[in-house]
């Protein structure tokens, strides 16, 4: 078995997964939403605190599996510097105490490999990764095969929701907030522009739309939020399809996947659903509690790492924040 930890962010999460069946033995995760929800964002050093807590709780729970385990598996990048930093250490205590290997797992991995947790492997594939951190499309062919073919210039399609959400005082993590009011909401009421929708670049950006967001709440009432939320969903998305379109006429996905925390969003799944029909492209999704940030997916990763044997030693693995695929 492999005992993994994720600590990137705001969820301090461990699994336990069994190598030979690549089925999920134990999962918890204790999320730190309701402390940052009063700051309308992450505080990375609150966040760091809280794991410092949660983790050894979780840890302790895990202890008839110590037995067991082969390998410790854990987020090394990218995430928040003092967040990594505290799964790390406690990765690299538990190999020295259990005398195991230890697997450095690239979050933006877990996300892809959230698709199979308790599943085989599928690839090849086309896979949309829309998270608080990162929004990318990537071509996925196997583990150590992966190919970012465009990604944002500036937000991220989550952050821009967390943004939207603060803006109208209604808490973090904004995406979900921002979903639930959009429902009451017209979408055509506001007409913020599609960003990029000039531009023959296959890229992503949020930061402007988010500021065409910020003027239209500052002369609008509050009655006027769901009409906001929902015109401003309904353009977010607009962006993602028209640049996948456009990127669907070169190459045509036979598989294509969303993963990463705002993969949730139904909105976003049905208009995806809706681009693909012509491709006749399958439509993959993770479970939607394993779409936001989690253990399980960090555990999954390792597994085929394990049996690729990808392991850091205990001096080479480092956090780094800022590393992508
Ligand atoms: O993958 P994740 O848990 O953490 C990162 O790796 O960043 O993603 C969290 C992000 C947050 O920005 C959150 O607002 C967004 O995913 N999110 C959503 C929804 N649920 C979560 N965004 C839009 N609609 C949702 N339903
Ligand atoms: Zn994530």
């Amino acid at each position: 078995m492999i005992l993994s930890i994720e600590s990137s962010c705001d969820d301090s999460a461990i699994a336990i997964t069994d190598i030979k069946t690549k089925k999920l033995l134990f999962h918890k995760k204790i999320s730190q939403e309701l402390e940052h929800s009063v700051y309308g964002g992450v505080v990375p050093e609150l966040a760091a605190r809280l794991h410092a807590e949660a983790l050894p709780k979780i840890l302790a729970e895990c202890e008839p599996y110590f037995k067991d385990l082969k390998a410790v598996a854990v987020t090394s990048t990218p995430g928040l510097a003092v967040t990594l930093v505290e799964g790390v250490t406690m990765a690299k205590a538990v190999s020295v105490a259990l005398s195991i290997p230890l697997i450095g797992v690239n979050h933006l991995v877990g996300h892809i490999y959230s698709l199979f947790i308790d599943k085989p492997t599928h690839f090849p594939m086309t896979v949309l990764l829309v998270s608080g951190g990162h929004t990318q499309v990537m071509e996925v062919k196997s583990l150590e095969h992966i190919e970012t073919v465009a990604k944002s210039m500036d937000d991220s399609f989550g952050e821009s929701f967390d943004k939207v959400a603060k803006m109208m005082g209604l808490g973090y993590p904004g995406g979900p907030l921002i979903e639930v009011l959009a429902k009451d909401g017209d979408r055509k009421k506001y007409n913020f522009t599609i960003p990029l929708s000039q531009s023959p670049l296959i890229a992503f950006s949020y930061s402007g739309l988010k500021n065409a967001v910020r003027l239209a709440i500052q002369k609008a009432s509050e009655e006027d939020y769901k009409d906001i939320a929902a015109s401003f969903e309904h353009i977010a998305t607009a962006h993602l399809t028209q640049k996948l379109k456009k990127y669907f006429k070169n190459i045509s996905p036979k598989t294509f996947a969303i993963v990463g925390g705002a993969s949730a969003n139904l909105y976003l799944r049905s208009r995806i659903e809706e681009l693909l029909k012509p491709h006749g492209a399958d439509l993959l999704l993770s479970e939607l509690k394993y779409c936001s940030d989690n253990a399980a997916m960090i555990g999954r990763v390792a597994v085929e790492m394990y049996e690729k044997k990808l392991f850091t030693s205990l001096d080479d693995l480092d956090i780094s924040p800022k590393s992508s695929i």
